[in-house]
């Protein structure tokens, strides 16, 4: 394998500690309050969402892992040879092992990952398991416009994986102003290919959201103890609770933190005042039918060419492409 050099500090793009105060601040001023959800990862959140991917409620992680089980050789296939392969994060390596396993002669692997520690060990896993491969890694925010590395040899085409249902965590027009920017960036005859997590009862979702052992309202609730050590609030920890239900009309968990009592919060120079059971939104995540991905998709000027489910029909991975490009009945686009 050859790894190409990169130094974390020059290129870590996360958000110097104004910046960070100032997203805050603003979050707080907004009716009702909302914080982005980018902010549960520092290193423990991180962690905690690793944590989260192995509870039993917890069915997306499993469900895709089996999904690729039962299709990463149809989905190398689809994506032919010669591919460089641009993967949006480097959570979860499993998945990538999975894909990569079956692929075709890949011209490259690049990770786009913010986080230093899962990028280093993401790269270090395929080091181990791809011996012959050249992993590009880029630090960095992929919800900005991207400067790939240039590849070691030229391409037959550019394919942006994007496991996880991590698209989901951004509202539609977030999520479709992503999903264009990545169709600029895998060009003409290129693709993506995305995990959705799907719609189905509330239950069961709900469920997933609120683990019994409850490692996520530990991960909601860290996004304050994150804030209380980088912006130097003073958040009582103790008197937010985590809040996660399924809004069925809107096809998403909505997630909150929930002031306990009535109380004032320092953030900087800003005194911020709760009610108790005010609910302070931390984070959406969306839940689709395999027409509503097809409707976001084609928002970004993409259609779904090939789509996969796992055999429990849970969770569903699209290879989508530019509109207009598909060959017509060349598959069927689901199976
Ligand atoms: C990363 N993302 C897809 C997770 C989800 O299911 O929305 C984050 C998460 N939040 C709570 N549990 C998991």
């Amino acid at each position: 394998m050859s790894v190409q050099a990169f130094d974390l500090r020059d290129d870590d793009r996360r958000p110097p500690a104004d910046d960070l105060i100032e997203v805050v601040q603003r979050g707080l001023r907004a009716r009702p309050k909302r914080l982005p959800s980018w902010l549960f990862y520092d290193e423990r959140g991180s962690q905690l969402f690793e944590a989260i991917c192995e509870q039993p409620e917890y069915y997306l992680t499993r469900c895709e892992v089996a999904l690729m089980a039962a299709h990463a050789a149809e989905m190398a296939d689809v994506l032919g040879e010669d591919v460089r392969l641009v993967e949006y994060g480097s959570g979860n390596a499993l998945k990538t092992h999975m894909l990569l396993e079956h692929m075709h002669a890949p011209v490259s692997y690049v990770p786009v990952e913010i986080s230093p520690e899962p990028l280093r060990r993401s790269v270090q896993g395929l080091s181990e398991r791809f011996p012959a491969l050249s992993v590009q890694p880029l630090p960095g925010d992929f919800t900005r416009a991207l400067r790939l590395p240039i590849p070691p040899r030229a391409p037959r085409r550019t394919v942006l994986y994007f496991p996880g249902s991590t698209i989901g965590n951004f509202e539609v027009r977030e999520a479709s102003n992503l999903l264009r920017k990545m169709r600029n960036e895998m060009g003409d005859g290129g693709g993506i290919l995305i995990g959705a997590d799907l719609k189905k009862d509330a239950a069961t979702i709900e469920a997933a959201y609120n683990d019994r052992a409850g490692i996520t309202a530990e991960f909601t609730l860290n996004m304050l103890v994150r804030l209380n050590r980088e912006v130097g609030s003073d958040f009582d920890i103790g008197a937010f609770r985590h809040h996660a239900h399924y809004n069925a009309m809107a096809g998403r968990i909505e997630t909150f933190l929930v002031s306990t009592r009535d109380q004032k919060v320092r953030v900087g120079k800003q005194q911020v005042s709760f009610t108790a059971e005010e609910a302070m939104q931390v984070e959406y995540s969306c839940k689709y039918s395999h027409a509503d991905f097809a409707a976001l998709a084609a928002k970004a000027g993409l259609e779904v060419a090939q789509g996969w489910m796992d055999p429990l029909g849970m969770f569903a991975v699209y290879y989508l492409v530019r509109a207009g490009s598909r060959v017509r009945d060349a598959a069927p686009p689901l199976r």
